[in-house]
């Protein structure tokens, strides 16, 4: 028997402007991205902004549909129309903010296991960790890289 103890780092702010330039910059576009969110049924209004190594911003709201089942996070929208516009160019960092019917959330809301995975293989896509900014009110959380949100993921490699 092995015991294996993994390690997840996240750093944590108490504010947007404690960010570096670009987080802020990118965090910023993310609330912008909030107002075109499509949540008529969860009132829960989530904007994901990308930097692409090009320098391009993507930016994605969720969009929701009568059917629940059919809507989709902000997350993916963003990451989709990213990768398959310029598929070619890395994604660099994502960042994601959300909205209740009091603001943006106090503390962070966490990706999804679904957009967790889609992080995963975009990382593993173009090889390249990507920085994760999470917005909160009271706190910001930043990821260096999808596998501090999804451990022991299933990758590509394990369809070898
Ligand atoms: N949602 C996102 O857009 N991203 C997440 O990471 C979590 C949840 C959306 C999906 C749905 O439209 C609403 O938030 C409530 O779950």
């Amino acid at each position: 028997m092995r015991r294996k103890e993994l390690r997840i780092m996240v750093c944590e702010y108490d504010a947007v402007v404690e960010l570096p330039d670009a987080d802020q910059k990118l965090l910023l576009a993310a609330r912008e991205a909030c107002k075109n969110a499509y949540a008529p049924y969860s009132k829960f209004q989530v904007g994901a902004a990308l930097l692409l190594e090009n320098g391009e911003m993507i930016l994605g709201s969720n969009q929701e549909n009568a059917d629940f089942t059919d809507g989709l996070c902000a997350e993916r929208v963003a990451m989709f129309y990213a990768n398959s516009t310029y598929p070619d160019v890395p994604v660099k960092a994502i960042a994601v903010t959300a909205k209740n019917a009091h603001g943006i959330v106090e503390h962070p809301a966490q990706p999804c296991g679904s957009c967790r995975q889609v992080l995963v293989e975009t990382e593993s896509r173009y090889n390249a960790h990507m920085r994760i900014i999470l917005d909160g009110r009271k706190r910001i959380q930043v990821f260096e890289g999808a596998d501090n949100l999804l451990p022991f993921a299933f990758k590509p490699k394990d369809l070898e």
